[in-house]
């Protein structure tokens, strides 16, 4: 992480877990046990429906409401969809765009991830934008390569001033929910991979204040190791999410990181 520069994002991706009912009990657990310090930034990506409830049970405390995807049209005949405004309106913030499990079971393209990002910054939300390398091209030595060509293909008309409202999360899909995470190692290089790119496209100031995510088997016990490589800037977590006691951990372990470090 690296605090003088960028923000620190802890996000809890549900992906298809919990209830309304069980969002609340989730959340009023979560902000009696919040950390008082506010030196990290705390997201949660619920499913459409817990929306209204973790908004109004969250509504006093620093925790901003995610979707977990959405359409790129702003209304129209696609019956089953949500669209940005509908987001906006209930009081959302942050959107995930393009995470691996809507590219893999949904068929979501870059052409269809970059036509959501344009979408979702239009609306005024805050795009997490999903990208990451299977395990076949990690072996194969193309993660820059797929990286490069992800995040150039989602970016694709994204202006300077746009690029400050978007945050990368680096999720190597092999480590998705398999409980094999990459080392702090590998994750502090695609990430520093991801800046590079960044860096590329807008330059290094903007580069250097974009938050960059890991996300994939993030827990209690591995994420201080890959919070304090200098480019992982918080975590997108997944299973580790759901019960409030492992979220909170990892909020604390990013906060106590950042007052060391300041
Ligand atoms: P897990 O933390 O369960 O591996 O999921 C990561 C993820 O996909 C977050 O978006």
């Amino acid at each position: 992480m690296n605090r003088k520069y960028r923000k620190t994002i802890i996000a809890g991706n549900w992906k298809m877990h919990k209830t309304a009912c069980e969002t609340r009990t989730f959340a009023e657990s979560l902000k009696h046990a919040l950390p008082r310090t506010k030196r990290c930034s705390i997201v949660i990506c619920v499913p459409f429906t817990n929306i209204p409830i973790a908004i109004k049970t969250l509504k006093d405390c620093r925790v901003a409401i995610a979707a977990q995807n959405m359409h790129w049209e702003e209304s129209g005949a696609y019956t089953g969809e949500i669209s940005a405004q509908m987001l906006v309106e209930l009081g959302v913030k942050y959107v995930l765009i393009g995470h691996s499990e809507r590219r893999e079971y949904f068929a979501e393209t870059d052409a269809i991830v970059n036509k959501k990002i344009h979408a979702a910054l239009a609306a005024g939300l805050h795009p997490i934008l999903c990208v990451g390398e299977t395990e076949a091209q990690r072996e194969l030595n193309l993660t820059d390569a797929h990286l490069n060509y992800q995040v150039q293909a989602a970016l694709s008309g994204v202006s300077s001033e746009q690029i400050k409202n978007i945050t990368i999360a680096y999720e190597p899909i092999w480590a998705i929910g398999t409980g094999k995470t990459a080392t702090p190692e590998q994750a502090g290089e695609a990430c520093a991979t991801i800046r590079s790119i960044l860096r590329s496209l807008y330059g290094a100031k903007l580069a250097r204040q974009t938050t960059i995510q890991y996300g994939g088997s993030m827990n209690p016990e591995n994420a201080k190791n890959l919070l304090s490589q200098s480019d992982v800037d918080g975590g997108l977590i997944g299973g580790a999410s759901l019960k409030p006691e492992n979220f909170l951990d990892i909020i604390f372990t990013a906060n106590e990181y950042e007052e060391s470090e300041t």
